[in-house]
């Protein structure tokens, strides 16, 4: 599986909702580079999911280029997977956990035996082989998230795209999952997109941090994470580096809003 490298040129997006425009992103550029973790980080409101969903071809930008491994985005990118904020209507109540993460597999012509087996890869990649039978309904926040998650690792993608996955979830839960995307980016070697509003999980996990200003979203800064690859909920938490990167990052977003 190769990774997949995405391209941002000069990208903007208005929305017209018949009495006003909303300019949501404007002149955004920025690079990925193949296998890169890039946290995206910026304030409630200031463009993120407007960016995720142009690069996962679901929304159409104004202006500008978007490239995946140089090929123009003209619908979702091939060997893309999406995993957005809100698992509760990711899923299908009434479908059990195994068939909902096998389903986007029929759709894309991977046939029945494959597909059982890479449901089971999925669901032990996640840390939930036992709940292959079970409805989503049935499962907690954090374990209806990491169905999400192995839906997306079943397609097996080289282009994952994140948007806020955790915002709806406890604490300790969001820190295992955190410890679980951070995991499978280092074993799987795919390029992953992680937008948040935290700016302590982004500097956690991110290779790089992307801030974003609010309204219109543009690069307000990048900055380069240079915490040990091993990252720890504890330790990485404590040291000092991290919380000088995580107050350079609050610094840069307090005054984007001035
Ligand atoms: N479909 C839409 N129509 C009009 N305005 C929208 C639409 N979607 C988002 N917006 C506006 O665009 C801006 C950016 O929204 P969004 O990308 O959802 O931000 P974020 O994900 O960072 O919270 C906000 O001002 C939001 O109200
Ligand atoms: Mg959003």
């Amino acid at each position: 599986m190769t990774a997949a490298r995405l391209s941002v040129h000069d990208l903007a997006k208005t929305y017209d909702t018949g009495t006003r425009q909303v300019h949501a992103i404007d002149k955004l550029n920025f690079t990925v580079e193949a296998g890169e973790l890039l946290c995206v980080v910026g304030p409630s409101g200031c463009g993120k999911t407007t960016l995720l969903r142009s690069i996962a071809g679901l929304l159409r930008p104004t202006s500008g280029r978007l490239e995946v491994d140089g090929q123009p985005v003209d619908g979702t990118p091939p060997g893309t997977a999406v995993v957005f904020q809100e698992y509760g209507r990711s899923l299908f109540p009434w479908m059990r956990v195994a068939d909902n993460i096998a389903l986007v597999l029929r759709d894309n012509g991977i046939r029945s035996a494959e597909r059982r087996e890479r449901v089971r890869e999925a669901l032990d990649q996640v840390g939930l082989a036992d709940t292959a039978r079970a409805y989503p309904w049935q499962l907690s926040g954090g374990m209806q998230q990491r169905v999400a998650i192995a839906r997306a690792l079943a397609y097996r993608p080289r282009l994952l795209l994140m948007d806020e996955p955790f915002a709806a979830v406890d604490a300790q839960t969001r820190a295992d999952l955190e410890d679980l995307v951070y995991r499978l980016w280092r074993d799987l070697g795919v390029t992953i997109v992680f937008i948040t509003h935290d700016i302590d999980e982004a500097v956690y996990l991110g290779q790089r941090v992307l801030v974003l200003s609010a309204e219109p979203a543009r690069v307000r800064e990048e900055i380069a994470i240079d915490l040990p690859a091993e990252r720890d909920q504890l330790a990485t938490r404590a040291d000092p580096r991290f919380i000088e990167l995580r107050t350079q990052i609050q610094q840069h977003i307090r005054d984007s809003g001035r």
